[in-house]
């Protein structure tokens, strides 16, 4: 099929694009270093109900390359420039890969002129390592070190279908104007982050697709775009990037299915959009509690007022922002009575508390006449007061401050900072969490014992208690874990017997201990110690410790039924869940 050339409106040049079928348009934008013939196995499927319309993208193909440094939104801007200039409408939108990132700021910037959008092996915020990885291989190829078989090879696997497209797109790829090339690269990987906070408000059917294998625009980013978007769905096809070659028949499949979603109701304006919601209606003390139900960390920000003296409050609304340059923020309530202080003074600290300073918390949370008499504090480097012992902290020159509601959002360029080991305060529903404490006591107090209740015919294994009773075969847990308790504990019995679930887990407070107790199944064999016992009243009266004893007699009732319990809880109370129904 033969590509036409249209004149855009200045500054954009000439378009080229291939045109086939009639019907809804349905506009395809390929990725960097392809062109339009690249669609060919959707244009052939798809112009059988659409009127199809593959576009070279700037720099590719036939049509004029932007400028040198374009970004993302100049891209967006183009196809706005040429869907005006093919006069189509409202359109369905697929893009592949780069052109998956200008349909998406097209959905964003353009929604009335959007019925449906796809995104094929799109990028989506991309992880520090891919970002790297796509930025050096952008700067090469702004220096003209343009390597076409790296590509091919991430793209392609061994199979027919494989080695057929990687010809074609060889093809394609030795084609490419190196400039448009570079253009087009460099604005590709500076784009995955522009749009990607903006899905929730793409009000149109979107639909996001890649390759299972495909290692940059990973089945997770896709699905990560669909649940960002209200009417997002996911498709992840076999293959790898170019799955709308190796994989035509399946994309054309999904494509065809995309096409048939009805537009939304938000999309024709006979409902709300899908993200608005009257805020007056909500109750603001369970808001308060939903939104404190995201865990934070504490700190306390600091400054001065005019006179010099140190200010500072509690607060777990602290974010960082920006790494280049690096940002940080925090909002401060209107009605602090810091308020005019922190909005005006040059900069700020953020000390971020560590789990033993829930007093420095509480101290800059509560009204007093001088917080920080009860702290030990520092001048830092850019002038804030910088708290000691904190797990970090970050002294910040006032970067921006903007009005939020009841809150006003300080931003602060960090000018220094330090770190330490002290794990941070926690805070979430309106309670502190230290866990690094709570896991340094568990693994100083509690112990673990571990018995095993070998059952064999209806009867179970008891040994000696050492004070004239009975009792099961126990042991206290080491380094080396429960299991291998167990395993111990069978051993020393002399029998061969299969470990088999949980039976009991409690805490026995009496005996400051936590007991797991096995259900095991012996085979034949007398065991080295102890002998297998009828559960009857008197044997379980030589039971002497309460718990075990209660456990045992909750098994000899269960072992009559059939039906099997664990019991969760502790010496006194607790209760059994059911996991074995016997017939
Ligand atoms: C854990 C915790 C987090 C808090 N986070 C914030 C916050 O992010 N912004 C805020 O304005 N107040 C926050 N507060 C409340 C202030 O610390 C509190 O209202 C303080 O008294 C304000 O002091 P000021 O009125 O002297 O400025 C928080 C309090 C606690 C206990």
């Amino acid at each position: 099929m033969m590509s036409t050339t249209l004149q855009l409106s200045d500054p954009f040049g000439a378009l080229s694009y291939r045109e086939a079928g009639s019907g809804e348009p349905l506009v395809l934008i390929h990725g960097v270093g392809m062109q339009s013939a690249a669609w060919h196995p959707q244009i052939e499927a798809l112009s059988r109900s659409h009127h199809v319309l593959a576009l070279d993208m700037p720099g590719h193909g036939g049509t004029s390359a932007l400028p040198r440094g374009s970004d993302l939104p100049d891209y967006v801007a183009w196809l706005h420039a040429a869907l005006a200039a093919l006069g189509t409408g409202p359109v369905n939108l697929a893009g592949h890969s780069m052109g998956a990132l200008i349909a998406v700021g097209f959905a964003v910037e353009h929604p009335d002129l959007l019925r449906r959008v796809a995104l094929l092996n799109g990028v989506f915020r991309r992880e520090a390592p891919a970002r790297a990885a796509v930025t050096s291989r952008a700067e090469e190829i702004q220096k003209g070190q343009i390597d076409l078989e790296t590509p091919l090879k991430r793209w392609f696997g061994s199979s027919a279908a494989d080695q057929k497209a990687r010809q074609e797109v060889a093809g394609w790829l030795s084609e490419v104007d190196p400039g448009g090339y570079a253009t087009a690269y460099r604005a590709f990987a500076r784009g995955d982050a522009t749009y990607a906070g903006r899905f929730g408000g793409i009000a149109c059917p979107l639909l996001a697709l890649t390759g299972e294998d495909d290692p940059n625009s990973t089945p997770a980013m896709a699905q990560a775009m669909a649940e960002a978007a209200p009417y997002g769905k996911v498709e992840i096809l076999p293959g790898r990037h170019m799955v709308n070659l190796t994989a035509a028949n399946a994309v054309n499949t999904s494509l065809t299915r995309w096409l048939a979603r009805p537009e939304t109701a938000a999309q024709t304006n006979q409902e709300a959009k899908p993200m608005a919601k009257d805020m007056s209606a909500l109750d603001p003390r369970a808001l308060r509690d939903a939104f404190g139900t995201f865990m934070t960390g504490v700190t306390v920000v600091t400054s001065h007022d005019v006179d010099g003296a140190p200010i500072g409050f509690t607060a777990n609304s602290f974010t960082s922002v920006s790494l280049d340059p690096p940002l940080v923020l925090v909002c401060l309530a209107n009605s602090s009575r810091n308020y005019e202080a922190l909005t005006k003074a040059p900069g700020f600290a953020v000390n971020i508390l560590a789990e033993h300073q829930k007093d420095i918390s509480n101290t800059f949370a509560r009204p007093s006449e001088d917080r920080f008499a009860k702290v030990d504090w520092y001048t830092g480097p850019h002038g804030a007061p910088v708290l000691t012992g904190t797990s970090a902290w970050f002294d910040c020159s006032m970067h921006k401050t903007v009005p939020a509601g009841d809150h006003v959002i300080l931003i602060g360029k960090v000018e220094a900072f330090d770190t330490s080991t002290a794990p941070g305060l926690g805070y979430a529903r309106g309670a502190y969490v230290t866990p690094a404490a709570e896991a340094e006591a568990l693994a100083k107090g509690a112990k673990l014992v571990v018995s095993a209740l070998v059952e064999r015919s209806g009867e179970v294994l008891l040994v000696d208690d050492g004070n004239g009773g009975l009792t099961l075969p126990q042991m206290e847990v080491g380094k080396s874990g429960a299991s291998a308790a167990l395993s111990q504990l069978i051993e020393t019995s002399g029998l061969s017997a299969d470990p088999g679930f949980i039976y009991s887990v409690f805490e026995d407070a009496a005996r400051e201990h936590q007991h797991i107790s096995f259900l095991c199944q012996a085979a034949e064999g007398a065991p080295k110690q102890g002998c297998f016992t009828a559960l009857t009243p008197s044997t379980l009266m030589d039971i002497a410790d309460p718990a075990m004893r209660i456990m045992l007699e909750r098994f000899a009732k269960e072992s009559h039924m059939g039906n099997y319990g664990v019991y969760f809880g502790n010496q006194i109370s607790g209760n059994v869940r059911k996991i074995v129904s016997g017939s």
